[in-house]
């Protein structure tokens, strides 16, 4: 899906999620979404913010787990995504903490391992991600599952890509900042919700978006193996659907 501009295609996402938690409010049930970082997802944090504030959207039966974050990294630290989800978003609606999920980047590492395997359970006992939420980065990674990650992976801890941490490298203040690891969610994880909308904007998408959609599925670009995906949407404004 082609939109003109990217305020445009946030607003269309926000729509979709609007008419799915109106739906599952109506009907005493809770929504799961899953939740991305990034320049990409601010729009549509915004569009969803205003909805609540002037729609009347109800966000108090919505649970949400994250995609990624980095580690190690304390809460608090300015960069983690634990702490922009809260500013970006949390902060703003009416979702309550306890239905709030995002990998813990200040656990011990020994500590890891079964942190992932109950992130995992905790996505099955709320019913599975109805919609997840998506960027791009210029790896063609999904969270951060970096070229390489396999199609059956799970939440795990993950090396990030020296590209991504090169693309980091200016919100941490230079490149020797950017932790080396971090904890994803996995190529099936993310495979495994109902309804995917992967948003990217601008030029500098515009390669790998292409490659991500036109290039057959494969480990090298992990974004491309939502082609399989029953229910997966590219959101693109025009400039990242240059190349198609
Ligand atoms: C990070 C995040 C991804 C995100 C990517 C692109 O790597 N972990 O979830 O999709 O950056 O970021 P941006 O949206 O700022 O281009």
């Amino acid at each position: 899906l082609v939109l003109p501009v990217s305020g445009a295609a946030a607003k269309f996402v926000a729509r979709e999620i609007d008419k799915t938690v109106r739906a599952r409010n109506a009907a005493g049930k809770s929504t799961v979404l899953g939740l991305a970082t990034g320049s990409t997802p601010v729009g549509l944090y915004r569009e969803l913010i205003r909805m609540h504030k002037e729609e009347g959207l109800d966000l108090a039966r919505v649970i949400t787990f994250n995609l990624d974050e980095y580690y190690p990294l304390p809460k608090e630290d300015p960069h983690s995504y634990f702490r922009w989800m809260h500013e970006t978003f949390f902060n703003h609606v009416n979702i309550k903490w306890e239905n709030i999920h995002i990998p813990d980047g200040t656990l011990r590492l020994d500590e890891v391992d079964d942190f992932c395997a109950v992130y995992e359970r905790k996505i099955k006992d709320a019913g599975g991600v109805d919609i997840q939420i998506l960027g791009i980065g210029r790896t063609g990674h999904i969270g951060f599952n970096e070229p390489g990650s396999p199609r059956n992976s799970r939440t795990r801890m993950v090396t990030l890509d020296s590209i991504t941490r090169q693309d980091a490298a200016a919100g941490f203040f230079g490149e020797q900042n950017v932790p080396n690891l971090a904890i994803t969610m996995g190529v099936a994880s993310i495979m495994d919700a109902r309804k995917v909308f992967l948003m990217a904007f601008g030029e500098h998408k515009a390669a790998i978006t292409y490659k991500a959609i036109e290039a057959p599925p494969t480990e090298a670009i992990t974004a491309s193996f939502l082609q399989e995906h029953p229910d997966a949407v590219f959101v693109l404004d025009q400039a990242a659907a240059a190349e198609l």
